[in-house]
Parts: structure tokens; C-alpha cells; sequence
């Protein structure tokens, strides 16, 4: 079995505030090493702007009455401690980030968003190569073998050329998907990146996920309580004001789990229940 250098992170102490609005207190959260973890949870809960503070990324903020992003302010008291902090007169937001392998966490994350964030002057290729151009790598026949593959591995090789404007919007969702999985860091943080898509490309994006992904560290969010139970080594449900997270549901065998599956009953009953949907599981 390969080994996992892939970190487990935890959070906590965050606190997040927008104008009176409370939406975090002293909120805990664990990210096991080497699994996924599916944060499922309505909508408005925070589950996006959870990722974005431990991805240390600009929350929306508002500054001298127009709409501003607000950078975060990072703190590193020790190589594996992160304090983030957000303060604005609207926005006031503390956590703190540590990696269990006491290495940066720094370099080591990929994010995938809840939009696609395409480039649209770029072919999707140059998208999917987007960091390697940014970082400055010069461009090799290899990495473009790299990224066509893993453009096959969505279904887009044949629209590697297009620019986003003529793909729809499940095509762009697999092309930022794959230029997240390009990026291939240990930690990954997903934003429903899969809620575009029609079922049967849904259910084939899992299961290559599932195996693209293995040994990383992966945050996973989604509404689709089956989802997370054919994907999450780990579910967590996050839900009210200030939130709250729910004792971990950790379901039997590896994914990608087959959700038809017997076994999984229990987990989907209690799981809906946890959504607190009102629907009849007995
Ligand atoms: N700059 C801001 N000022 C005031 N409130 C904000 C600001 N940014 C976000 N919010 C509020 O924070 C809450 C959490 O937003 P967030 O995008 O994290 O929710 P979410 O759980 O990801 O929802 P969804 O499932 O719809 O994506 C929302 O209620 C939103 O209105
Ligand atoms: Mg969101």
C-alpha cells in the first residue's frame, strides 16, 4: 500500500462574524490524513466560507459602502500553526489551522470553487495548465500530456482547444475540476464540484475522483447526501446559528461505495435524519 505524506489538518477557535450576524463560535473541525471528508449543510450555513478561511482566502467584505474582497491577515506562531484573521468594521473572523505532519501547510492545498473561475481568454487546455503558467514553469510536451490525460479522464480531451464560453456549465465544472486535480496537492478543498453535472457523468466523475484522489487529504462539500455516502471516509453535517458540526457518520467499507448496498441503510437513514429532512425513514 502506498504511503500517505498527505497532512491531516485541524481547525479551530473559529470565529466568524458579519455585521450581527454570528455565523461560527469557536467552531472545531478535523480533517482526517489521507480521507475524504463530505461537509454536507443548508444552504447559507458557511460551508463555502469554511473552506475559504482554511484555504486563507479573501471573504467578501464591505468597505467604504461598495463590495470589497477582504484579504486575510496569517499569523505563523509556529511552521505548522496558521492563525487567520479577518477584520473589517462588517467582518471580524479568527481560526486557527495546524497540520498534523508539523510541515506548511503553505504550497501544499489546491481549491476548487463552487464556480468554475475559468479563465475565458484561455483554451481549456491553458486553464487546466493554469498554475504551471502562473507559477512561471515553462511549458514541456510532457505537461501537456499530463493535463490531455487527465482532460480524457473527465471527458473533455476533445474540447482541450475550446474556450469556456462554448462549453456548458457541466463541461466548465469538469474542466476546473480538472485543473484542480492538474495541481495534484495533498490537501484538497472541493466546493460541490460536482452539483452540475447530469446523473450518469455525476456518478462516472465519482468514481475517478475517488481514485484520483486517494491518499489526499480532501475536503468535500456537497447537498447530495448520496454523494457523500458513496465518496466520504468521514460525513460531517454542519448546521445552524452559530453552526455546529455533527458527530462524524463514518460508513462501512471504501470508496467509491456502491449506495445500493445494503450495508449503507443504516448510515442513509441516519444521514437524512442528521439533514433533518422531513421524510419518512423508519
Ligand atoms: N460579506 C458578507 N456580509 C454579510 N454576510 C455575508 C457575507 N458573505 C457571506 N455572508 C453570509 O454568510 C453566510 C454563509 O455563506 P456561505 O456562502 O458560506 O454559505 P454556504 O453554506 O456555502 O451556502 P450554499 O450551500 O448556498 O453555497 C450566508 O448566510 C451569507 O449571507
Ligand atoms: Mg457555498
Amino acid at each position: 500500500m502506498t504511503q500517505c505524506h498527505s497532512p491531516g489538518i485541524l481547525l479551530s477557535k473559529a470565529s466568524l462574524r458579519f455585521n450581527q450576524k454570528i455565523l461560527f463560535e469557536n467552531l472545531s473541525f478535523e480533517l482526517a490524513a489521507g480521507k475524504i471528508t463530505c461537509l454536507l449543510g443548508p444552504s447559507g450555513v458557511g460551508k463555502t466560507t469554511l473552506l475559504r478561511i482554511l484555504a486563507s482566502l479573501p471573504l467578501a467584505g464591505r468597505g467604504e459602502n461598495k463590495l470589497q474582497t477582504l484579504p486575510a491577515t496569517v499569523k505563523k506562531p509556529n511552521p505548522d500553526e496558521l492563525i487567520v484573521h479577518y477584520d473589517e468594521q462588517e467582518v471580524v473572523c479568527n481560526a486557527r489551522i495546524r497540520t498534523s505532519d508539523q510541515l506548511p501547510l503553505r504550497g501544499r492545498l489546491a481549491y476548487m470553487a463552487q464556480t468554475d473561475l475559468l479563465l475565458p481568454w484561455l483554451s481549456l487546455l491553458d486553464n487546466v495548465m493554469l498554475g504551471n503558467l502562473l507559477r512561471h514553469v515553462p511549458r514541456s510536451q510532457s505537461q501537456i500530456d499530463h493535463a490531455m490525460h487527465i482532460l480524457e479522464s473527465v471527458g473533455l480531451a476533445e474540447d482541450a482547444h475550446h474556450k469556456p464560453h462554448a462549453l456548458s456549465s457541466g463541461m466548465k465544472q469538469r474542466g476546473a475540476l480538472a485543473r484542480t486535480l492538474m495541481e495534484d496537492q495533498p490537501v484538497i478543498l472541493m466546493d460541490e464540484p460536482f452539483s452540475a453535472l447530469d446523473a450518469i457523468t455525476r456518478y462516472d466523475m465519482q468514481t475517478m475522483a475517488a481514485e484520483k484522489l486517494q491518499q489526499k487529504t480532501v475536503l468535500l462539500i456537497t447537498h447530495d447526501p448520496w454523494e457523500a455516502l458513496r465518496l466520504g471516509h468521514q460525513i460531517f453535517i454542519l448546521r445552524g446559528q452559530p453552526a455546529n458540526l455533527s458527530a462524524p457518520i463514518i460508513p462501512p467499507m471504501m470508496p467509491p461505495r456502491d449506495i445500493t448496498d445494503e450495508a449503507l441503510l443504516p448510515f442513509q437513514k441516519q444521514l437524512l435524519r442528521e439533514l433533518d429532512l422531513r421524510i419518512s425513514v423508519t
